[in-house]
């Protein structure tokens, strides 16, 4: 083996550390990734590697007491709650999905702003019969309509909810929505408005008691650059 690798898979080795004692943060790609970069740079804390640009999924930061797992956006809540990361930025619309147990949501960071709505084909009538809803967010759908008092059926999707409707799977979706740019390029319309979203800060329960130490400046950092945005 040379010096140089290793020198790679001792680093590689400490980040995929199970005895890492430092703060290990969940994020997702894409915009939650984009959005938390500047609140982790007035943090002081910068990702060494570009995630975009790496297969890896466990980044070091400038602070060696802090390291960054790259995840689905949806599997967020599940490493929190399961302490595999100390804390994670997640949209509430994955919060109220997951139902979040043992974790605190401590703050509203105010990225990835979007709504959670259903939506359906433009100008068509619903049928007069038990709605059918194409959907990620089953629960959330279940809940929603329940509130309205309307027994309805859920169809689980995993992405691309905006298609379902045009084929005739399910007469609504319940999908996030933020210019509506999408469902209008599919001819469909925003109905209900079920609830606003935002990426939430969440935190393990007893990462935030252990670790308060080190999560206490990044937590001040953070709302302190949420009031200055
Ligand atoms: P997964 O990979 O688990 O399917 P995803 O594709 O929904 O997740 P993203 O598209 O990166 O992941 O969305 C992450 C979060 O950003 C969502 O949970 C939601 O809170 C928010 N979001 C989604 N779409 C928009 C949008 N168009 N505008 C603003 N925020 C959005
Ligand atoms: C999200 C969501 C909608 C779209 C809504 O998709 O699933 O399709 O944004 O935003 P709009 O109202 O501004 O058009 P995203 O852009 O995250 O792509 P994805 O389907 O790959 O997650």
């Amino acid at each position: 083996m040379t010096a140089q690798t290793e020198r790679l898979s001792s680093s590689l080795l400490n980040e995929a550390d199970n005895e890492f004692n430092g703060l290990t943060l969940a994020l997702s790609k894409g915009r939650i990734l984009e959005e938390t970069i500047p609140l982790l740079q007035a943090a002081g804390i910068e990702l060494l590697e570009d995630p975009d640009a790496s297969r890896k999924l466990i980044f070091p930061t400038s602070n060696p007491k802090v390291r960054v797992l790259i995840l689905r956006a949806s599997d967020v809540p599940t490493y929190v709650e399961h302490g595999a990361a100390d804390f994670g930025v997640a949209g509430k619309d994955v919060l109220l999905e997951h139902g979040a147990n043992h974790v605190y949501e401590l703050l509203d960071l105010q990225i990835a702003q979007c709504k959670l709505m259903t939506a359906g084909v433009k100008d068509a009538p619903l049928p007069n019969r038990r709605l059918r809803i194409a959907t990620k967010y089953v629960n959330v759908a279940r809940a929603y309509f329940a509130s309205q008092g309307q027994q309805v059926d859920v169809i689980k999707l995993y992405g691309s909810m905006e298609l379902a409707p045009l084929v005739g799977l399910g007469d609504l979706i319940v999908d996030v929505v933020d210019t509506c740019n999408t469902l209008r390029a599919n001819g469909l319309e925003a109905r209900d408005h079920i609830c606003d979203v935002s990426s939430r800060l969440i935190v393990n329960h007893v990462s935030y008691k252990r670790k308060f130490a080190l999560l206490e400046p990044i937590l001040d950092s953070f709302k302190h650059s949420i009031a200055a945005f």
